[in-house]
């Protein structure tokens, strides 16, 4: 039997990595990777978003790429909708899981989605109810859950009634996103505590961005109040196109690097994303931010240097 991981890892790159990336990704290589992604013991994987084109070109063959990547039992694969249209073709295409976003911030919900949040949980009622009579999971996602570029901090009942309203949608998960890495330790120990009295671990996912460089730092503020889901993207690519200044996903070998120094099982192969990794600045044409994969693993050691062997000699 497959032992249960201490900490799941949704890998967001194809959706909130690519999104943001100016460099086409040609179809097949988005499938390429996606197929790689389910041989490295994945759960879960966002594949991509059912936006408009015009806003996201990044990812305007998010239906291609659900129809053609190589399904493997078991594992969820998600695709990220703003309204009934994206919630139509999500399922056309046989997602697994429609994840419904909004902004906890007006200012920035109406930058990406363009409706007020009242507007997005109208729609978000007929997503439910199209996702449920089909049968496929739920997530309801609060982006700039713990601070918008535009707004500042958001209060946490403001949080608080956004994920009360998606569970009366009846989601089977939530995910609180630092959509633009503002997030820091208490901030997250608190409102992680608050979230998990109405919600078991089982059903929250955090976001986290690495965009002040907290973003392992608040894994583990999360991690220590409970809560073990988390999204990563390979390299540490990924932001919102349409929040100033947004930057990379935490980084899925980093994360996955530091749980396993922690005695935490992920399940994943991390030889197997390292590599993956080393791919994506000849895919993508820069440097990636991701710390191990230039780095190794902890404890891939070096030789001896000779000049040392000389001396012990
Ligand atoms: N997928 C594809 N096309 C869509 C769509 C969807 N989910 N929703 C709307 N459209 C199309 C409409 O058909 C229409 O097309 P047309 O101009 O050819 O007639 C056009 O987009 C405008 O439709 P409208 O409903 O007025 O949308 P809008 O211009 O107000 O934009 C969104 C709203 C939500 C579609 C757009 O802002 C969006 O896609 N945002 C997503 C941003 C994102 O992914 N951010 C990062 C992830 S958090
Ligand atoms: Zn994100």
């Amino acid at each position: 039997m497959k032992e249960q991981p201490d900490i799941v890892i949704q890998e967001v790159s194809p959706r909130d990595g690519l999104q943001i990336e100016p460099t086409w990704v040609p179809t097949e290589e988005k499938i390429r990777l996606i197929d790689a992604f389910s041989t490295m013991g994945f759960s879960r994987i966002e594949v991509s978003s059912f936006v408009s084109p015009k806003a996201i070109p990044a990812l305007r063959d998010a239906a291609e790429v659900f129809t053609r990547i190589r399904r493997t039992p078991g594992i969820i694969y998600v695709a990220l909708v703003p309204n009934m249209k994206g919630a139509e073709n999500a399922l056309a295409a046989d997602a697994d899981e429609l994840n419904m976003v909004m902004s906890a911030s007006d200012t920035h919900n109406l930058a990406n989605v363009r409706m007020q949040g009242a507007e997005s949980l109208r729609v978000f009622a007929d997503v439910a109810k199209l996702g449920k009579s089909s049968g496929v999971l739920l997530n309801g996602s609060v982006a700039t859950a713990f601070g918008c570029p535009f707004e500042g901090r958001q209060a946490p009942e403001r949080v608080l009634e956004i994920v009360r309203r998606y569970l009366d949608l009846g989601v089977d998960g939530i995910t609180l996103a630092d959509t633009t890495g503002m997030a820091n330790p208490a901030q997250v120990a608190a409102l992680v505590e608050r979230v998990l009295a109405l919600i078991p671990p089982a059903a929250l996912t955090l976001h986290f961005h690495n965009t002040r460089g907290l973003g392992l730092a608040n894994v583990l503020a999360a991690y220590n109040k409970g809560a073990w889901r988390f999204d990563s993207a390979l390299g540490g690519l990924g932001g919102c196109p349409f929040a100033p200044g947004a930057s990379g996903n935490i980084c899925t070998e980093d994360l996955a690097n530091m749980a396993h120094d922690m005695d935490l099982k992920t399940g994943l192969d991390l030889p197997a994303l390292i590599a993956e990794a080393r791919k994506l600045p000849a895919l993508l044409g820069h440097d990636m931010p991701g710390q191990v994969m230039k780095a190794g693993r902890t404890l891939d050691l070096h030789p001896t240097p000779a000049a040392v062997k000389a001396l012990l000699a």
